[in-house]
């Protein structure tokens, strides 16, 4: 995940939240830049703008490494237009890729029956000690009723299917509910080998060829579990990325008989 922000209310500073420690190389690539970052966004505030000024004109003020990770997740969706499925989003934290390929589904296929089924079991990320490298104990928590307000305030209820799933053990038992759902794209922001390795077990049989797994922090030191679970689950394919992508760090796209997949 990105290097977001901690503030407790208007007007106070700013802080880099510590979501996780520095490593010696994908943690740190861009540590030059954040002190000038936070320094500007402190002075940013200063200036006096409302919460609803923020909102309205939010690419003037977001970073642009914030700003670069919805657009490549818009990229990977735009990938995948035509194609047959639904968008799963694993890990919702505080719906910020859930909600956004929410909006894309009602900018881009507002006729199509594509729906958005974010899962999550709203009690934050865990991990074993192979995941906690980096990692505080516990990173992620968010209110499920708060994460389901932003859905329904924002009309976004017949898009949205909010699932509040274990993904490591209740995932083959939703899917044994819901056996007709297939996807065309998938994220998977969990960041842990359990959630990763049990996560592409259970979607990516159910992705449609040509679609995409989108993994959060591929072959980043933060995420060892993650790397892992792909290298073991998913070896031989062909795991790109965007060039000006920082995280998403990869993607794969799933091959289809006799095809290229670009
Ligand atoms: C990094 S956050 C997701 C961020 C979100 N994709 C975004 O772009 O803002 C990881 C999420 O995974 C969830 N999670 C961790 N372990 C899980 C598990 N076993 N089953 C379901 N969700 C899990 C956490 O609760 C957390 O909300």
């Amino acid at each position: 995940m990105d290097d977001r922000t901690a503030t407790e209310g208007q007007g106070e500073r700013i802080t880099r939240k510590h979501e996780f420690d520095d490593g010696a190389f994908e943690t740190v690539k861009f540590a030059r830049r954040r002190a000038g970052y936070y320094e500007g966004l402190n002075e940013m505030i200063g200036l006096g703008y409302s919460t609803a000024d923020y909102l309205h004109n939010f690419p003037a003020f977001v970073g642009q490494m914030t700003l670069w990770r919805s657009l490549t997740l818009y990229e990977l969706y735009k990938k995948t237009i035509g194609l047959a499925g639904h968008i799963g989003d694993v890990g919702i934290y505080m719906g910020a890729s859930t909600l956004l390929f929410g909006k894309l589904v009602e900018i881009y296929e507002p006729e199509s029956l594509t729906l958005v089924h974010g899962f999550d079991w709203f009690k934050g990320s865990f991990g074993q000690a192979e995941d906690r490298l980096l990692l505080p104990s516990q990173t992620y928590f968010e209110d499920e009723a708060r994460v389901r307000a932003l859905v329904r305030l924002q009309n976004l209820d017949h898009v949205v299917k909010i699932h509040k799933v274990d993904v490591v053990t209740e995932i083959d038992d939703f899917f044994q509910r819901n056996p007709t759902i297939r996807f065309k794209l998938v994220f998977l922001d969990s960041g842990t080998y359990d959630v990763t390795s049990s996560a592409i077990r259970a979607f990516w049989p159910r992705i449609t060829p040509g679609g995409i797994l989108v993994l959060d922090q591929f072959n980043n030191e933060v995420a060892p579990g993650e790397t892992r679970a792909v290298t073991e689950l998913l070896p031989d394919l062909k795991i790109e990325t965007l060039p000006n992508s920082w995280m998403p760090s990869a993607f794969i796209q799933k091959p289809f008989a006799g095809g290229a997949t670009a």
